[in-house]
C-alpha cells in the first residue's frame, strides 16, 4: 500500500485520512519511507493511553540532522536553508545555504561535546532570534543532547525553576537580545537565574548585542572561541564532518515547558521519529509547500511554532524557511510587508494577535509594499476571529490566498486540525478539518461522546481517540503529571484542555480554553502561575486571576487582589505587583488590569467561584447566577461596582 506523500484534491486527502483511520500503521509506515534511516523499525505503533505509553517506529535508528541536512546537499547544498532578517532593517541579512548550516551544526556539535556534553544530557537554551540559536538546537540534535529553550522573555526565576527541573548542566545564551527599540539583557538574567543553580557547568554566550557582560571563570565561555576551535577541528582534507550521534526513534529529542491550570510549567517530551515525521508530514501538507518557495513563520524559537515550523518541519522538507529577530512594529507598523516584499515570500505564518494589532495601524503601512508572491497564508496560536481573517484575507492576500487556521498545541508537536492550503475548503475562524491521522472527538462532562441527532452543530471538549505520532511522550521527570493531566480527565481520551463545535461537515471551530488556562497574545499563562507569582507581593493576602476578552491579546490578564496593608498610593502598589509578577514569570504574563478587593466571592468550602470573577471581568454583570453558595454574597456587589 502506497500513499501519495502531498496531497493534491479534496479527493485524495479524503482518500488519504479514511486509510489512515483504517490502517494507521500501513499509512504512517508508507509517509516514513520518504525519511532518511540508519536502520527501519520493528513496529511502527505500540499505545495505550491508560499509562499512557506511545512509541512510534520502535526499533528504528537515525538522527534527526540527517534528514534535516545531510540529505539535501547533494542536490540542494546552495539552496537557502534559513533567510536571517536582523531587528534592524539596516544591517547585513544573512542567507545560509544548506550547506553552511551543515558545517555550522558540526560545528556547535563539535564545541559541544568539546565542553563535556553526551547524549541524554540537557542543554538549556536561551537566546534571540539569531541563527546561531537554529544552529544550537540541530547541533543538539546531531550529538543527541536534549535541549530546552527557553523563550527570551522569561524572567531568571522561571529559568532557575526549568533549569532545576530539567537538571540542565549547559547553558547557551547570547549576550543581548535585539527587540525593536530594546535590547534584553540576556546573560544578565542568565546570571541572575544561575545564583544558586547546582548543576550548570558552561555557560556558551554568543556575542550579538556587544552589551557588557559578566564572565564567570571556569563556568562561562565564548561562543565564537569555541566554534573557531570546533572548526578546526571537523574540516579534514576540504570536508566537513561530524558523525551524527545514532538515535533510537523514542529517544528524546528536546523538553519544551509549557503552562497548565497548576502553578508550575511541565516540561513536555518530544521524541526523535514521531516527531520528525509529524512536523514535516503536516508542514508539506498544511502549507501545500512547493520546492523552492520562501516560507516565513514570525514565530519566535523559543515556542513550539518556532521548534515546528521554522526548525524542524521546513528543514526536514528541504524548504527555505525565513526567520525574523524583530516585532512586527518596529521600525514602523509594514515590517512584515516589507520582508514579504523584499525576499519574495510565498507562505506567511502568523498569530492573529499580530494580525489585530497590525489592523490598528490601517492600511496605510501596506502602501507601496508588492505582497504578490503571497501564496498562502497560515493562523496559530489561538482563534482567529472573523474580522481578523477578513482583513488578512483581503489586504494581505488579496482575496487569492487560502488561509489555513491550524489548530494544535506545545503537547502535539504539530497541527492537528487545519484546512489544506488550496485543497480543502477554508471557513472563516474555524480550523475545520483533522490531519490524516488525527481522529477528534467531542465528549461532555462525563466524557461520553456528544452525537448529533440531526444535521446540527454540536459542542463538546475536544478529545482524540488515538495517538498521533507528535504526540506528547510525557512530562519531563515526573510521567504521572502527563498522565493526570492529558489522560486522566477522560478515559482512553487524550484532553486538549480546549473547547470546540463541530458541523454536519465534520469541520471543528475551536472556541478556547475549558481549564484555567489564558491565552495571551497567542502565549499560554496558567491562571494558577500568575496568581502564585501577584501572592510573592509583601502586601498581598490572596488573588484570583481570570481572562476577559481583549481587541489585540486575544485575553487580557484580569486580577482581583486582597491587600493586608494598603500604602497610601494604590496605584504605586498596582506597579510593584506589576514589577513582581515581571521577576516572578515574565513580563507577558503581567496582568492588564488590578483591582483591589476586600474579599474574594467564595464557597462556604473556600473555593473560589470564578464563574463569577469571570463574568465581571467580562463586563456582564447581570445574570451571575446563583450566588446563594457563597459564604458572603456581598463582596459580589462590592467587586462589581468597583470594576475596572
Ligand atoms: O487553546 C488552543 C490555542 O492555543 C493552545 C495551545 O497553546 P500552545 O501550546 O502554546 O501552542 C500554541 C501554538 C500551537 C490551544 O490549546 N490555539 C492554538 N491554535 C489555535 C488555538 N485556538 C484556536 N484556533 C487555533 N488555530
Amino acid at each position: 500500500m502506497s500513499y501519495s506523500y502531498q496531497i493534491q484534491s479534496l479527493e485524495q486527502y479524503k482518500e488519504a485520512y479514511k486509510q489512515s483511520i483504517e490502517q494507521p500503521e500501513a499509512f504512517w509506515a508508507s509517509i516514513a519511507e520518504h525519511f532518511a534511516w540508519r536502520k527501519k523499525w520493528d513496529k511502527v505503533l505500540n499505545w495505550n493511553f491508560k499509562e499512557p505509553k506511545v512509541e512510534w517506529f520502535k526499533g528504528a535508528k537515525l538522527n534527526v540532522t540527517e534528514n534535516c541536512i545531510d540529505r539535501h546537499l547533494a542536490t540542494d547544498g546552495e539552496k537557502p536553508a534559513l533567510i536571517w532578517e536582523p531587528n534592524n532593517p539596516e544591517e547585513r541579512v544573512r542567507i545560509v545555504t544548506y550547506n553552511r548550516l551543515h558545517k555550522r551544526v558540526c560545528q556547535v556539535a563539535q564545541m559541544l561535546k568539546n565542553n563535556g556534553v553526551k547524549k541524554g544530557d540537557r542543554v538549556c537554551i536561551y537566546m534571540g532570534m539569531v541563527p546561531e540559536l537554529a544552529y544550537a538546537i540541530l547541533g543538539c540534535a546531531r550529538i543527541g543532547a536534549i535541549h530546552s529553550v527557553i523563550f527570551g522573555g522569561f524572567s531568571a526565576q522561571s529559568i532557575a525553576d526549568r533549569l532545576e527541573d530539567a537538571k540542565a548542566e549547559f547553558i547557551i545564551t547570547c549576550d543581548g537580545a535585539y527587540r525593536g527599540e530594546k535590547i534584553i539583557p540576556l546573560k544578565s538574567v542568565i546570571d541572575d537565574a544561575l545564583i544558586g543553580n547546582k548543576t550548570v557547568k558552561r555557560v556558551i554566550v554568543y556575542t550579538r548585542t556587544r552589551i557588557p557582560v559578566s564572565m564567570i571563570k571556569g563556568r562561562d565561555i565564548w561562543w565564537e572561541d569555541e566554534m573557531e576551535h570546533a572548526e578546526q577541528q571537523i574540516e579534514k582534507n576540504g570536508k566537513i564532518h561530524f558523525e551524527a550521534e545514532e538515535m533510537d526513534a523514542e529517544d528524546p529529542l528536546f523538553i519544551l515547558y509549557t503552562s497548565g491550570s497548576t502553578g508550575k510549567p511541565k516540561g513536555v517530551v518530544h521524541t526523535c521519529a514521531g516527531y520528525m515525521i509529524f512536523t514535516n508530514y503536516t508542514f508539506v501538507n498544511v502549507f501545500n509547500y512547493q520546492q523552492g518557495q520562501i516560507y516565513f513563520c514570525t514565530a519566535d524559537i523559543g515556542w513550539v511554532t518556532g521548534h515546528s515550523y521554522i526548525v524542524y518541519g521546513p528543514l526536514s522538507a528541504g524548504a527555505t524557511s525565513l526567520m525574523f529577530e524583530g516585532i512586527p512594529t518596529y521600525p514602523d507598523a509594514g515590517r512584515f510587508w516589507d520582508i514579504v516584499d523584499k525576499h519574495k515570500v510565498n507562505i506567511l505564518y502568523t498569530a492573529p494577535t499580530a494580525i489585530r494589532s497590525l489592523m490598528g495601524f490601517g492600511t496605510k503601512p501596506l502602501e507601496g509594499k508588492n505582497l504578490s508572491s503571497l501564496k498562502v497564508l497560515g493562523s496559530v496560536g489561538e482563534p482567529i476571529n472573523e474580522e481578523a481573517w477578513h482583513w488578512y484575507n483581503e489586504n494581505i492576500g488579496k482575496k487569492k490566498c487560502p488561509i489555513v487556521d491550524t489548530w494544535w498545541q506545545t503537547e502535539t508537536a504539530g497541527i492537528l486540525i487545519s484546512n489544506l492550503a488550496g485543497i480543502t475548503p477554508s471557513k472563516p475562524s474555524w480550523a475545520t478539518l483533522p490531519m490524516p491521522g488525527v481522529q477528534p472527538v467531542l465528549v461532555d462532562e462525563n466524557g461520553k461522546e456528544v452525537i448529533p441527532t440531526n444535521n446540527e452543530t454540536i459542542a463538546g471538549n475536544l478529545c482524540m481517540k488515538a495517538p498521533w505520532p507528535g504526540i506528547i511522550r510525557t512530562t519531563y521527570g515526573d510521567h504521572e503529571r502527563c498522565r493526570t493531566n492529558y489522560f486522566a480527565t477522560y478515559e482512553e481520551l487524550y484532553f486538549s484542555g480546549d473547547g470546540a463545535l463541530k458541523d454536519a461537515e465534520g469541520n471543528y471551530r475551536i472556541t478556547g480554553r475549558v481549564d484555567d488556562v489564558l491565552n495571551v497574545s497567542g502565549h499560554r499563562i496558567g491562571t494558577a502561575e500568575v496568581e502564585n507569582a501577584i501572592n510573592m507581593h509583601t502586601d498581598v493576602v490572596e488573588s484570583a486571576v481570570v481572562g476577559y476578552p481583549h481587541n489585540i491579546k486575544g485575553q487580557g490578564i484580569y486580577a482581583y487582589v486582597i491587600l493586608g496593608k494598603h500604602n497610601a498610593d494604590d496605584e504605586l502598589t498596582k506597579k510593584h505587583i506589576l514589577e513582581t509578577v515581571s521577576k516572578i514569570i515574565g513580563a507577558i504574563a503581567k496582568p492588564d488590569k488590578i483591582q483591589f478587593v476586600r474579599g474574594l466571592p467564595k464557597t462556604r468550602s473556600g473555593k473560589i467561584m470564578r464563574r463569577i470573577l469571570r463574568k465581571i471581568a467580562e463586563g456582564e454583570l447581570e445574570n451571575l447566577g446563583d450566588t446563594s453558595a457563597l459564604l458572603d454574597p456581598s463582596v459580589v456587589d462590592e467587586i462589581k461596582n468597583n470594576r475596572l
